[in-house]
């Protein structure tokens, strides 16, 4: 591909310039879906543009509904142009980009379904396309593992020229039992090796940041346990409602749908110690030692460590909206969480005590993820007396998204004769620092599958062990009275329960409305 747009982020903030992906067949299971729209194809349109994609990498999107390939490249092409996920969209750059897209129809519950796309592969390969095949399984969860199974039937799990390997889209499984057995039936025909798990939060700049401000810098690591830190605070606010995605939503919720994944996630690489070196399984082996620091809840203890929400009618942007029940496809007495907050308790030597308070929602004030590490005040009050007897303590914040960036709190003093202080902020921002954004983390994350590096994708006991955690919870709330919901209206900071979870020794959750 000839044409390439003038900023290439990914060349922008690596002094090489970047490695393209290996040549490949990218087959995208759910190709008509909304993921492939607005994440998979802009994501697949930049590397392109970018000088990142192999001269030799087609995609064969393959879905249910009847179209040629030229009526995939014509509705992929009208999102692409009005999606935010594309630089600089430009008809020229689209038409030779497209010629690489092609489309194949059938249904995957049909047995024939296998057989026939393997004689298309086979095809494609002796046309010229790539022997190296990437599948790419963006379904709901419980066909993942149907297709994996069928893939198998066709032996389609390998070949014997180049490499295959498989990507699973969140959700993996509903819940530990199905994690487990969706696992069982991809490890009888794929190598872990070849499995890469997404959890697109991996894929995020300011995600990947945490390890290099963590571990590339002396000065913060020797603070960064119970002995300094009060307490950590992690949020991942939407203002968006459920975006015409209610009938997944009823079934997942917020718990399975953001903090099964992406918010532990957050967490493990907040909480984790140095792996031994940054390679994917030192790195991932730390994390797994996170997650099983975190003990179960029993029912009990998710009675008071957890919050769930729902909103009802209020404001969003200005404009009033309606409550999730209100919602197209929303049963008018759904308990479908759409907000939760937990404490959690990381029961190892550096964190023992130390409570990580995690918050999600939709129909937020804004849309704003973070980590927040609050450390303890001083031990002694040496400027009692003066106006400002209790200094604030001491923050650092790592800003995920929009405002990517860090910033640290610590207070000076006030010029002037009296003893005043205030807290001021040391802030990083990515914008400020390198003149724009990292790329979108669907078009990371697609890179590294071509070039296949697993490191920013979940190994199988990682996705176990965030079930392990996830599905207790779960149960607890079925054992417990459900909730009055709506408990919180759209636009407000979420339900008054979740500031008194955090609220002792006067914690509080940063405040979203502006
Ligand atoms: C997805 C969830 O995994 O993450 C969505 O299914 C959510 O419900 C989205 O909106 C949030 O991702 P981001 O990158 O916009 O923070």
């Amino acid at each position: 591909m000839s044409a390439v747009i003038e900023v290439n982020p990914l060349e922008q903030f690596s002094p090489e310039p970047p490695t393209p992906g290996d040549s490949c067949l990218l087959i995208i299971f759910g190709a008509s879906g909304d993921l492939t729209r607005r994440k998979l194809i802009p994501g697949l349109y930049n590397l392109a543009c970018v000088g990142c994609m192999n001269p030799q990498f087609e995609v064969l999107g393959v879905g249910r509904t009847p179209m040629t390939s030229e009526e995939f490249r014509t509705k992929l092409r009208e999102s692409a142009s009005k999606s935010g996920g594309t630089r600089d969209f430009n008809d020229g750059h689209w038409r030779e980009f497209e010629n690489r897209l092609h489309y194949f129809a059938g249904d995957i519950n049909d047995d024939q379904f296998y057989s026939r796309l393997r004689d298309q592969l086979d095809k494609m390969q002796s046309g010229g396309s790539s022997p190296n095949r990437l599948f790419y399984v963006s379904t709901p969860a419980s066909v993942a593992g149907p297709v994996v199974e069928g893939l198998a039937r066709a032996g389609l799990n390998r070949t014997a020229q180049g490499w295959t390997r498989i990507i699973l889209e969140k959700p993996f499984g509903h819940d530990l039992e199905s994690a487990l057995q969706l696992n069982d039936v991809v490890h009888k025909v794929f190598d872990e090796k070849d499995v890469y798990r997404i959890d697109h939060y991996l894929g995020k700049e300011t995600v990947q940041n945490i390890l290099v401000f963590r571990f590339g810098n002396s000065l913060f690591e020797p603070v960064w346990n119970r002995n300094y830190i009060d307490h950590v605070e992690i949020t991942a606010a939407e203002a968006v409602g459920v975006e015409g995605r209610a009938s997944f939503y009823e079934e997942t919720g917020a718990l399975r749908d953001m903090v099964a994944n992406h918010l532990l996630q957050l967490l493990a690489l907040t909480a984790m110690e140095p792996p031994i070196a940054f390679d994917a399984d030192s790195v991932r082996e730390q994390k797994v030692q996170v997650f099983r620091s975190i003990p179960p809840m029993t029912v009990e203890e998710a009675s008071k460590r957890t919050v769930r929400g729902q909103y009802g009618p209020g404001q969003a942007g200005g404009k009033p909206v309606p409550g999730y029940r209100e919602e197209p496809h929303v049963k008018a007495s759904s308990t479908t969480e759409t907000y939760v907050a937990v404490e959690f308790q990381v029961h190892n030597w550096r964190w023992a005590g130390v409570p990580f308070y995690i918050r999600t929602g939709k129909r937020l004030p804004r849309q704003v993820s973070e980590i927040r590490v609050h450390f303890k005040r001083t031990p002694q009050a040496l400027f009692a007396g003066t106006p400002h007897e209790q200094l604030g303590p001491n923050v650092i914040t790592l800003r995920i998204q929009p405002d990517d960036g860090i910033s640290i709190a610590f207070d000076v003093k006030r010029p002037g004769d009296h003893m005043r202080a205030l807290t001021v902020d040391a802030n990083f921002s990515y914008e400020s620092a390198f003149g724009s954004k990292g790329p979108p983390a669907y078009e990371t994350l697609l890179l590294d599958s071509m070039r296949g590096d697993p490191i920013l994708f979940t190994r199988r006991d990682e996705v176990e062990a965030e079930w392990r955690i996830i599905t207790p919870i779960e149960e607890a709330w079925a054992k417990l009275p459900a909730p009055v919901f709506p408990n919180y209206a759209a636009g407000s900071d979420g339900p008054a329960e979740a500031d008194a979870l955090i609220g002792a020794d006067r914690r509080a959750w940063r405040k979203l409305a502006v």
